[in-house]
């Protein structure tokens, strides 16, 4: 295929318009750099905007508290899997991004004395991991997430970053002769044409891939896109095994429930009325780390204790908090609750379940953003001109497990490094700018030619559904040998229809069909990556919960996964237990 794609040239180019895209556009575009930032969504409406509860930084506006500590409380959080230097990272720079999003003018809510409201949330503690909680959750009420996309849109606006608004990227363009990556293929919804972005440095910032479960509390957008253009890239994803449930999704819909209930004082009862948190972490009990809470949950449904006819969720109380708290730090909750769950928590319970929240894993980076591969025997080589961000990415500060709040932190600080690091690379570039290879976007348009042909073959939506179905049966809360089994054989005949769809609007304009079909594949890579790293993963850390295999194995899997899409195989590499500047936290037995 020839290639005659409209190219379009700038300096940067950023996929994905949530917080960790738009906080590395920023950068870049106060820089002077031509950045051009891509997005399936109007920026306002990307998934950060679903974030509730708060933005972890020691600020210490209410409790003691320090960088140290909430090292201390990620590295445990994590269950050791988190790369420690990185985590020293994020948390040193955690107060300044935090400031620096007040001065952009984030109306964060304030106490008494002017200074930003900060609540307790699950796994944040003072005193490396006393019983005493740390206050660190900067919070916007129940909307932080909503207040933090709109601050750093409009700054973007402010700065001259150029938008292309309901473009979806297909496919990663890289030089045949060093790998370095050159840019992007990417469809424009309006019209359904394709054009080349070619960018002296990239940057994937394109959220999770939630929507491989059936029950998610993720935006319908969350399909994986940056995990499957890397992948079918050549580059391996890394710990995709480590699937957070968040405790408190509505039942029946999945829509979150902040964990900032539970940091107002609310917490969670079994049919029976009993407080069963108090069982399972005695000391941080219903503000334990989101693993252990909702394993707690799950066994309590398994062990006949759920409420409802069906015995299968539990209840969030917090009519004990009062209509003015509820009212004044949880008013998106209120609502939520009334239109999801027909409850209203100022006089009755919450119905709620373990829900698929967040993914720790993704295209493995440093902490300047910078992609990674292995390449002799623990060492790593830099990917040229390549940087991934946020969800999509894999620090990794999360480990096996992420703090709440800490995943907006991570946004924050790992996208202005990314655009820092970008910024010092496109600088220090020889002129002029490498050519595109021979042959750029025919992979994608070879993709799209493919769904414009077929006449017949099965329907996206029904390969979707049986995909989310698959994942939600095979790989959930706690992973069973036989069901893990079963699940990589399910995935794969998922992936062998995926390549038979038949879409049969063939139009251009705003054809949702087409974009849908093209997702699929990214579901596919980030499900397939899944549910293989969680089938061979013989131990139970953080997310990762083996009926056959239920202690932690440091001796043994005391390292990271990676995931290749060739020959769908895994390789591992040493996690980072060497902080910047501090001791190690050493591997201990983890209890709250
Ligand atoms: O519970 C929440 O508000 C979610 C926060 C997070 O995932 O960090």
């Amino acid at each position: 295929m020839s290639s005659s794609l409209p190219v379009r040239r700038f300096d940067a180019i950023v996929v994905g318009a949530g917080g960790s895209g738009m906080r590395a556009a920023l950068e870049l575009a106060r820089a002077n750099l031509k950045v051009a930032v891509l997005t399936k969504v109007f920026p306002t409406r990307s998934h950060t905007v679903a974030a509730q509860g708060g933005i972890a930084a020691p600020l210490a506006n209410s409790t003691e508290d320090n960088w140290h500590w909430h090292m201390y409380d990620t590295v445990k959080g994590s269950d050791y899997l988190g790369d420690q230097d990185a985590i020293e990272y994020m948390c040193r720079r955690a107060n300044e991004v935090v400031i620096e999003l007040e001065h952009m003018g984030m109306p964060f809510d304030r106490l008494e004395n002017g200074k930003i409201y900060q609540r307790p949330f699950g796994g944040h503690t003072q005193d490396y991991g006393s019983a005493k909680m740390a206050m660190r959750a900067c919070a916007v009420a129940d909307r932080t997430g909503h207040a933090m996309l709109h601050t750093l849109y409009q700054q973007n606006v402010r700065a001259n970053t150029q938008f292309f608004v309901e473009w979806m990227a297909l496919d990663l363009i890289r030089d045949p002769q060093d790998g370095a990556v050159i840019g992007v293929t990417a469809l424009e919804m309006e019209t359904g044409e394709v054009a080349l972005f070619q960018g002296k440095a990239t940057l994937f910032a394109t959220g999770g891939a939630g929507r491989i479960y059936a029950a998610s509390t993720n935006a319908f957008v969350n399909t994986g896109d940056g995990l499957g253009m890397a992948a079918r890239a050549g580059i391996p994803l890394q710990d995709m095994e480590f699937y957070q449930f968040h405790p408190t999704g509505v039942y029946g819909a999945g829509v979150l429930i902040t964990e900032g209930v539970r940091g107002e004082g609310g917490y969670l009862l079994n049919k029976d009325g009993e407080r069963f948190m108090e069982r399972y972490a005695p000391n941080a009990k219903d503000l334990a780390s989101r693993d252990v809470v909702s394993r707690a949950m799950t066994t309590e449904i398994k062990e006949g204790r759920g409420c409802g006819p069906e015995a299968d969720h539990v209840m969030l109380k917090l009519d004990h908090l009062g209509p003015e708290v509820i009212n004044q730090r949880l008013p998106g909750i209120r609502e939520i609750a009334i239109k999801f769950a027909n409850a209203d928590p100022i006089r009755e319970p919450i119905p709620v379940v373990p829900t698929v929240h967040y993914q720790m894993g993704g295209i493995p980076a440093n902490y300047m953003g910078q992609v990674v591969v292995p390449e002799a025997a623990s060492q790593e080589a830099i990917v040229q001109a390549f940087y991934a961000a946020g969800e999509c990415s894999c620090v990794s500060v999360h480990g096996a497990n992420r703090l709440g709040t800490n995943s907006l932190l991570d946004l924050l600080v790992f996208g202005k490094s990314s655009g820092e690091q970008m910024i010092k690379d496109i600088r220090a570039l020889p002129r002029p700018q490498r050519n595109l290879p021979k042959g750029a976007g025919d992979a994608s348009r070879a993709r799209l030619a493919r769904l414009d042909s077929a006449s017949a073959g099965e329907r996206v939506a029904e390969v979707g559904a049986d995909l989310r179905k698959a994942m939600q049966a095979h790989c959930g809360v706690f992973r069973f040998p036989d069901e893990l089994v079963k699940g990589v054989e399910k995935i794969k005949e998922i992936a062998a229809r995926a390549q038979r769809t038949h879409i049969q609007d063939k139009s251009k304009v705003f054809n949702t069909a087409r974009i849908e079909a093209l997702e699929l594949d990214n579901l596919v890579e980030s499900a397939m990556s899944t549910v293989v790293s969680a089938q061979a993963r013989k131990e139970s850390r953080g997310a990762q919960a083996r009926a056959d295999f239920p202690e932690r194995d440091d001796a043994n899997w005391l390292k990271h996964t990676l995931w290749y899409k060739e020959g769908n195989r895994l390789a591992y590499k040493p996690v980072h237990l060497k902080p910047l500047t501090v001791e190690t936290f050493e591997p201990k037995v983890r209890t709250y």
